[in-house]
């Protein structure tokens, strides 16, 4: 099936594209259908059947069934597959930016970047299936062997967000495959057709029937993965909301395990002590990129007193005449927001932000009617707002993760402990950023920021493949990415041979037994 150029071509409304399970595509149990529009101009993308909870456990039932066949063969013919994937997505690269780019509204050369870092977790996953694995561990009884062994989990279960719709998915899915594991995918519900292309890419790479099952579908068929026996690890990337039940349910069934990566309010500080054009570069970068809907996006800038009233006039004038605008277009810097609800989310939270009395700098929320590109009336448009906020006010605008390209400005007075003390004054702890000349500042706040991510002079955004992803306190209760992964989609064995006729016990534990005769 060929879906590229179904933009072009609106017969399918008719016929929407459906779940693969168990090697077939199936339109299963559902009535209802749901549309992948472009967020740039409304336009319909395609149709698409929406999954049920039964159609979840039709998928899991045919996982579970492929399971003993698949971890029975070796890592590197596993791997196999992921290779034709990898190959697939260069050949495809810029095509699949593209796609990227129409369905979740990131400017192209990110839509592109999100297929670059899906190629980059395919070929860490399958290269990996090559290199050694596990620990050699040493007894205190030279006869015994003991080493570390690990086994595949089981069915795994990948809930995938909108925001990276080709990359994530193979954060999650190319390692847990390749260690021999089987997969039921729902894909995030505004990027069906990233999903549907996925699913394409690794029917063509000969993925064995049940061991990759897509469902297309809503949180009900997300919830239905969750609960099932069946299913031996979640993983889960997006909202801390959904995470945090993610968790909680999978907590109260013993033995099943859960990886989840959520947001954040990341933040850049910016010490007396920085360059300031490094320091404008990387607030812009880490506050605009992705219109702010990356889950490490910063919107609190920290900035020292002696270099705000500098720093504030810098990134004003970038946030004020910040491109806006076509996401297809090269010269765009931030295309639209995903969605009509976001807008209104982000909007509230702009609202908010003024209603809790802070000093707004920039608000182009409603861009004006000149800077909408023609025929993208349609299109989620808002622009950043900028604004200046008390650190010491409890306030609820620099406190929530607003997902969008909503920035506050707060001045701090003193050493870098007082910057880390506001930095680490939120819920979250995923992404943060210190710019410095000075490497005592800087190794305070790699030691002492609460976060999962911590970079010196950089944004506080762009991790690579080869990085563990994922945060700490409400950020996240794993890292559902490269060498991390592994843990969540293995159990581990540690195993120990005795090579001697006779039984010694280590700890000097007597291996003699007596009995009455002696
Ligand atoms: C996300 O923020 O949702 O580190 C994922 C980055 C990307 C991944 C971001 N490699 O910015």
């Amino acid at each position: 099936m060929d879906f590229w150029g179904m933009a072009d071509n609106v017969s399918h409304m008719s016929d929407p594209y459906n779940h693969y399970i168990d090697g077939a595509w199936t339109a299963g149990e559902g009535e209802e259908t749901f549309e992948s529009k472009n967020p740039a101009t409304g336009e319909q993308l395609g149709g698409f059947r929406r999954g049920t909870p039964e159609d979840a456990q039709q998928a899991i039932g045919a996982a579970k069934e492929a399971f003993e066949q698949w971890r029975d063969l070796s890592r590197i013919d596993r791997a196999e597959v992921l290779w034709d994937v990898y190959h697939e997505l260069r050949d495809r690269h810029e095509e699949l930016g593209e796609i990227v780019t129409k369905e979740c509204g990131k400017e192209i050369s990110e839509g592109k970047a999100d297929v670059t870092e899906a190629w980059h977790m395919v070929e860490w996953a399958a290269g990996d299936a090559r290199h050694p694995q596990g620990d050699i561990v040493p007894s205190e009884v030279p006869a015994k062997d003991a080493y570390m062994r690990r086994k595949p989990c089981g069915v795994v279960a990948c809930i995938t967000p909108w925001n990276f719709p080709v990359a994530i998915p193979f954060w999650h899915m190319a390692v847990t495959l390749v260690q021999g594991n089987t997969v039921v995918w729902k894909p995030a519900e505004q990027t069906p057709w990233c999903g549907q292309t996925i699913a394409e890419m690794m029917i063509d790479a000969g993925v064995p029937d049940g061991v990759f099952n897509l469902i297309q579908g809503y949180g009900d068929v997300g919830a239905a993965m969750v609960e099932d026996d069946r299913v031996d690890t979640v993983l889960f990337t997006g909202s801390a909301e959904v995470g945090h039940e993610v968790s909680q349910k999978v907590a109260d069934d013993p033995g099943k395990r859960v990886s989840c990566e959520m947001g954040g309010k990341n933040a850049v500080v910016i010490t007396e002590k920085a360059d300031l054009d490094i320091a404008v570069h990387a607030a812009v970068m880490s506050s605009f990129k992705t219109t702010g809907q990356r889950c490490v996006s910063s919107e609190r800038l920290i900035v020292h007193a002696d270099v705000y009233e500098e720093f504030k006039e810098r990134f004003v004038e970038i946030a004020e005449d910040i491109t806006v605008g076509d996401p297809l277009d090269e010269d765009t810097f931030m295309g639209p927001l995903i969605e009509e609800g976001h807008v209104e989310k982000v909007t509230k939270y702009n609202e908010l932000a003024e209603t809790e009395g802070v000093n707004v700098l920039v608000d182009r929320t409603e861009l004006d009617d000149g800077e909408i590109p023609e025929g993208h009336e349609d299109g989620h448009w808002v622009g950043p707002f900028v604004y200046e906020a008390d650190p010491d006010e409890p306030l609820r605008c620099t406190q929530e993760e607003v997902f969008g390209p909503h920035v506050a400005l707060v001045e701090y007075e003193g050493d870098i402990e007082r910057a880390v003390e506001i930095h680490n004054d939120t819920d979250y702890g995923l992404a943060g950023a210190v710019i410095s000349e000075d490497y005592r500042q800087i190794n305070y706040f790699r030691d002492r920021a609460e976060v999962g991510l911590a970079y010196g002079n950089l944004p506080c955004i762009g991790a690579e493949v080869q990085l563990p992803f994922g945060g700490v306190k409400k950020s996240g209760t794993g890292a559902p990415h490269a060498r991390e992964v592994i843990e969540a989609v293995t159990e581990r064995t540690a195993w120990t041979l005795n090579n001697d006729e006779d039984i010694e016990m280590a700890q000097g534990l007597s291996a003699d037994i007596k009995t009455r005769d002696e």
